[in-house]
């Protein structure tokens, strides 16, 4: 049952572009992998919804991408993995999906000093998931956390390198290094697209935690545990869908070419 990757077409799932820093990842690990993108710009941001709305938004991309050809689906994004994954599971229990949460665990074995900061977006922070990773890892450590209110739509806007972008992080950034936090949770995929941007702001004196590669490698795990060698006919290796337009279709796909082909203005690595 192991190594049927290239055969299987990934479905990736987001509100917007966010879920290209896993997109990248799953290219990165799995070069050969055929994948197709899903982002709901139409209705992006997610973080300030309910979540029977941000589940009836999720349940209608995924089943978008079940029809068009996925066989494991990655939702990524912390919002909707928060606010759905669980449904979904009970729902659909014949598909694979794998999710993404703020990587407490790790946040908590990478520091030193016991201080973490965490941001995601205002529904990550209140989600019955997230505050049951956080009692379970993070009870012995000083957790501050920051909603990055207005961040995903600099992100969707390339205005990656703005004042606004700028001014944004410097103030959710400062009260968590005034606390002495030494690593940093990015608990929205939107955020890795910052990741330069909040390195300069802090100085680099912060440990930025990612955790695109561990669900990328958490997919390969679960694919070589499902039997999906399936030939499902996809006719591009990477395909791309907004809900937004056709022409916001193309954009994802130039942004997501931009950061694999490393000319792009977001750098991930
Ligand atoms: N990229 C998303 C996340 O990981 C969603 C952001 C949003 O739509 O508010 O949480």
């Amino acid at each position: 049952m192991k190594n049927n990757l290239g055969k299987t077409q990934i479905g990736i799932f987001d509100s917007g572009l966010g879920g290209l820093s896993v997109w990248s990842e799953v290219v990165r690990l799995m070069p050969n992998q055929p994948t197709i993108y899903f982002a709901d710009a139409a209705n992006c941001p997610y973080g300030g919804k309910t979540e029977d709305e941000i589940f009836q938004l999720t349940e209608k991309g995924i089943k978008w991408l079940l029809k068009s050809g996925a066989r494991i689906i990655i939702i990524a994004c912390n919002t909707a993995t928060g606010a759905a994954i669980e449904q979904l599971r009970a729902k659909y229990p014949e598909v694979p999906f794998v999710g993404i949460e703020p990587a407490i665990k790790k946040a908590v074995e990478n520091s030193s000093n016991g201080i973490i900061g965490i941001m995601a977006t205002k529904f990550t922070l209140q989600s019955k998931k997230y505050l049951n990773t956080k009692n379970r890892y993070a009870k012995n450590c000083k957790v501050i956390e920051q909603v990055g209110e207005g961040l995903v739509e600099l992100v969707e806007n390339d205005e990656i390198n703005s004042d606004k972008t700028t001014n944004l992080l410097i103030k959710y950034l400062t009260p968590m290094i005034e606390e002495g936090a030494d690593t940093l949770v990015l608990g929205c995929t939107h955020y890795p697209f910052l990741k330069e941007r909040i390195k300069e702001i802090t100085n680099n004196k912060i440990e930025i935690i990612d955790p695109a590669p561990y669900v990328v490698k958490h997919t390969i795990d679960i694919m070589g545990n499902y039997s999906l060698e399936k030939e499902n006919g996809c006719r591009f290796k990477y395909q791309f869908h907004s809900t937004k337009s056709a022409k916001h279709s193309h954009y994802i796909r130039k942004r997501a070419l931009e950061i694999i082909n490393g000319n792009g203005k977001e750098n991930n690595n």
